[in-house]
């Protein structure tokens, strides 16, 4: 048994309301390495979704960021981000959201991303457009560079690797209106989407961070791949590039002319 749209989409709903609710009392933070934290929040978010996903499914496979793999049926795995954008969530800052993505033999089926501050749940079903809050989205319809936005974000601890991604931010920042850094790759990715910026990237992510954006920009007309080339999104570190399909190949350019420039292989830590 597959699950529906509706399911999802209202579990990830009052998930992004427990979140909501606590982000004002005691979020109980601990640390998980430097500048990588997990609240209260994170924890109460997953438990409610694992136990839903269990409830209906109790066979399926989840991979979630701070329960980890469950790995029971080979062809049903979900993908859980409770809160992304836990740093945002701890400061207090309305920008962070929960991830719910399922995946049926490999592909990509559906992926919710809600946003309680403002209420904005984006959702796909592959094969059926991409939506934010009922409304059909699409991904921008900018050509050139340098009249895009982007998004990226950084990995505190590849600064001092050739993995950083300063330079790209740094080449990049030349050939663009700006590039903004908001602190949760999921909303970022459909923030692609739905238009608001014409490209992300970054690297070093999970597969919980980016397996709903996955499909939302897809199904929105956006292309997504590996940073460098095609790749497997949902297994390991993820390096990504996802943009609307006249940016893509601009930033896959000079994303490569960068890499190559290093003179590294940089997709290896
Ligand atoms: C983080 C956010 C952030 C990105 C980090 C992620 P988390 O997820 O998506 O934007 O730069 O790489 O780990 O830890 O808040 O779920
Ligand atoms: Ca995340
Ligand atoms: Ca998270």
């Amino acid at each position: 048994m597959q699950p529906t749209i509706e399911q999802v989409l209202g579990w990830t709903k009052e998930a992004g309301e427990i979140a909501r609710k606590m982000q004002g009392g005691n979020l109980d933070v601990r640390y998980k390495a430097a500048a990588d934290i997990v609240t209260a929040a994170d924890t109460a978010v997953e438990d409610f979704l694992v136990s839903k996903i269990h409830a209906e499914f109790p066979d399926h496979s989840i991979n979630a960021e701070e329960s980890g793999e469950q790995e029971l049926a080979a062809d049903h795995t979900w993908y859980i981000d409770p809160i992304d954008g836990t740093l945002n969530y701890a400061h207090g800052l309305p920008q962070y959201c929960i991830s719910v993505a399922y995946a049926y033999q490999g592909q990509l089926q559906l992926g919710v991303v809600y946003s309680p501050p403002i209420d904005e749940a984006f959702w796909a079903v592959k094969g059926g457009g991409a939506y934010l809050n009922g409304e059909k989205i699409e991904v921008s319809s900018v050509e050139l560079l340098r009249d895009s936005m982007l998004i990226t974000g950084f990995r505190n601890y590849l600064l001092d690797t050739p993995r950083s991604n300063i330079d790209n931010f740094v080449r990049l920042s030349r050939e663009v209106q700006t590039i903004r850094r908001l602190g949760s790759a999921t909303l970022d990715i459909v923030y692609v989407a739905c238009g608001r910026v014409e490209g992300f990237w970054e690297i070093d992510l999970n597969p919980w961070d980016v397996a709903a954006g996955i499909l939302i920009v897809r199904e929105a007309g956006g292309i997504v791949e590996g940073l460098y080339g095609d790749s497997d999104l949902l297994t390991g570190k993820v390096d990504i590039l996802a943009a609307n399909p006249h940016i893509f190949p601009q930033m896959r350019s000079i994303l490569l002319e960068e890499r190559n420039k290093a003179g590294i292989n940089a997709t290896q830590p």
